[in-house]
C-alpha cells in the first residue's frame, strides 16, 4: 500500500473521538480504517483536559491503523467547533490592473475582504467566498478569465479563539501527528450529509452533537451563515437524569433505547423499569414523562435556532428546509418536533456512502468525520487542492482552492508557534 495514498480524518468530539483512514488511487477513493473512542476531555466542544483528550485521539488512531493495516499515519485533516467559534459576512473590493482577471487578483480581493478588526485573541479559520461581483455582475462564482474594471469578494469569515485552537493542536501533535487542515465541524458535516442540490436550493444544517449543535446555512451553494450553539444531546441526557433522578449512564440508556420527544405520539399507560444508584430500588417511570423531558429540551433548542435564523432574516433563504445530523439526531420524532417549531420542512441527514462504507458508518454521528475524510480527499487529489504543506515549503503561494488555502494558513501560524 502506497502511503502517499492515504487520507486520514480526525473528529474530536465531546462524546467521542474518530478517526478514519482512506485509501485512493486514480479512480477509487475508500474507507479502509475506522476507530471510535469515548471523548472525556472535552467540554461544549473546547478541550479542557489534554491528557483525557490525548489519551482518545491515540487509542481512536491505533485502532483506525490496525482495521486499515496501516503502520504509520503522519497527518491528518482535524475538525473545529466549540462556543468560541465566531462567524460572519465580509466584502472587499478591488480595481482590475489588467483587462483579464487573474488569480492574483482574486487573491487582492479576498485580503481585501478578510481585512477586518478581529480581536486580538481570535484567528481566522476560514475565509469562504460565496460570491465575487464583476462590475454588475453579480453572483459569479469564479471570477478568473473574466474583464472588467471593479472585482468585488462576498465571503463568510470563521474565526476562533486563538488558545483554545491551539489547545487542540496540541492534542493533536502529542498523539504524534500533523494537522495539515483544520476545517470547522458543520462545514465538514455539510459536505457528507448535504447534496449540491440542497446546498443550492437554501438548507439549514443542523448538527446536534454531544455538547454542542453546530448550523450551517447554505443558499446557491455558498455558506451564507454558520454558529456554534452550545446545547448538545448531553444536555438531553442530563436532564432526564436530574428530571428522573438516575445516574448519566442510566439516562443515557433510557434516552436511547426508550426516548422520544414527542409524547403525544406515546402510550400513555406505557411505563418502563429504571435503575437509580447501586443500592437503591428500581422504579417504574411513565415513557410519556421521559418525552416530555427530552422534549422540553429539544423545544428549547430549535427555539433557539428559530431565533437565530429569524434575527439574521435568513428565513426566505431556507427554501429545501432544516436537515438534522449527528448522534443527537437520533432521538426518536426529533425530525417531527422540529419541523412544527421551524415551520419549514425538516428531515434526518445521514452522510451519503462511498466507496467502502458500511452501513454501521452510514449513521449522523459519523457526518462530521466522513466529511473530513472528503475534504481530506478532495486536497490529495484535487485540481481544487493545495499541495500538502510542510515546514519547507511553508509560505509559498501554493496552489489550491480558495476554501482550503485559507484555512491552510491559519494551520501554518500554528507550525511555526509550535
Ligand atoms: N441512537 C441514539 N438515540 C439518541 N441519541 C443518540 C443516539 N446515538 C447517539 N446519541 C446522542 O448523540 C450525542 C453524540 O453525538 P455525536 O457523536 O455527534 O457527538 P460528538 O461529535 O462527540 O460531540 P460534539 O460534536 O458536540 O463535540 C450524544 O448526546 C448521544 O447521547
Ligand atoms: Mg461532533
Amino acid at each position: 500500500m502506497n502511503e502517499k495514498n492515504l487520507v486520514v480524518a480526525l473528529d474530536i468530539g465531546t462524546t467521542k473521538v474518530c478517526t478514519t483512514i482512506g485509501y485512493h488511487d486514480q479512480n477509487d477513493f475508500e474507507i479502509i480504517g475506522v476507530g471510535s473512542h469515548p471523548s472525556y476531555g472535552l467540554k461544549k466542544g473546547s478541550v479542557v483536559n489534554i491528557d483525557k483528550t490525548v489519551k482518545s485521539i491515540h487509542c481512536s488512531l491505533e485502532d483506525a491503523k490496525l482495521m486499515a493495516g496501516v503502520s504509520e499515519v503522519h497527518s491528518a485533516t482535524i475538525g473545529i467547533a466549540g462556543n468560541h467559534i465566531y462567524c460572519f459576512n465580509s466584502s472587499g473590493v478591488v480595481a482590475i490592473k489588467g483587462k483579464e482577471i487573474t488569480e492574483a487578483d482574486v487573491n487582492r480581493v479576498l485580503e481585501a475582504a478578510k481585512a477586518v478588526l478581529i480581536p486580538s485573541d481570535r484567528e481566522v479559520l476560514h475565509v469562504i467566498p460565496q460570491e465575487f461581483r464583476v462590475d454588475s455582475t453579480t453572483g459569479v462564482k469564479n471570477p478568473v478569465g473574466m474583464c472588467g474594471s471593479r472585482l468585488e469578494a462576498h465571503v463568510h469569515i470563521v474565526t476562533g479563539k486563538t488558545p483554545l485552537i491551539q489547545n487542540i493542536l496540541k492534542c493533536v501533535e502529542a498523539a504524534g501527528i500533523e494537522a495539515n487542515d483544520i476545517i470547522l465541524q458543520p462545514i465538514a458535516s455539510s459536505r457528507s450529509v448535504l447534496t449540491d442540490e440542497e446546498k443550492d436550493l437554501g438548507v439549514v444544517l443542523i448538527d446536534v452533537g454531544g455538547g454542542t449543535t453546530d448550523i450551517a446555512v447554505w443558499k446557491e451553494g455558498s455558506l451564507i451563515h454558520s454558529q456554534i450553539i452550545p446545547v448538545g444531546g448531553n444536555h438531553f441526557t442530563n436532564d432526564l437524569a436530574v428530571a428522573l433522578k438516575i445516574p448519566h449512564n442510566e439516562a443515557e440508556r433510557v434516552k436511547i433505547n426508550h426516548g422520544s420527544v414527542l409524547s403525544e405520539r406515546l402510550n400513555q399507560q406505557s411505563h418502563i423499569t429504571v435503575h437509580g444508584l447501586s443500592g437503591t430500588k428500581a422504579r417504574e417511570v411513565r415513557l410519556g414523562q421521559v418525552a416530555e423531558v427530552l422534549g422540553a429540551r429539544a423545544e428549547e433548542l430549535f427555539s433557539i435556532i428559530k431565533k437565530q435564523i429569524d434575527e439574521r432574516n435568513l428565513g426566505d433563504f431556507i427554501t429545501g428546509g432544516y436537515i438534522i445530523t449527528g448522534g443527537g439526531a437520533l432521538v426518536k420524532d426529533l425530525a417531527e418536533l422540529g419541523e412544527y417549531i421551524l415551520e419549514k420542512p425538516t428531515k434526518v441527514g445521514y452522510p451519503r456512502p462511498f466507496g467502502g462504507m458500511t452501513t454501521v458508518m452510514q449513521n449522523p454521528k459519523f457526518a462530521t468525520v466522513l466529511g473530513l475524510l472528503l475534504e481530506s480527499n478532495k486536497e490529495n487529489n484535487g485540481t481544487l487542492a493545495p499541495k500538502k504543506k510542510t515546514s519547507k515549503n511553508m509560505g509559498e503561494n501554493l496552489e489550491g482552492d480558495l476554501f482550503t488555502r485559507f484555512s491552510s494558513s491559519l494551520r501554518n501560524v500554528f507550525k511555526e508557534i509550535f
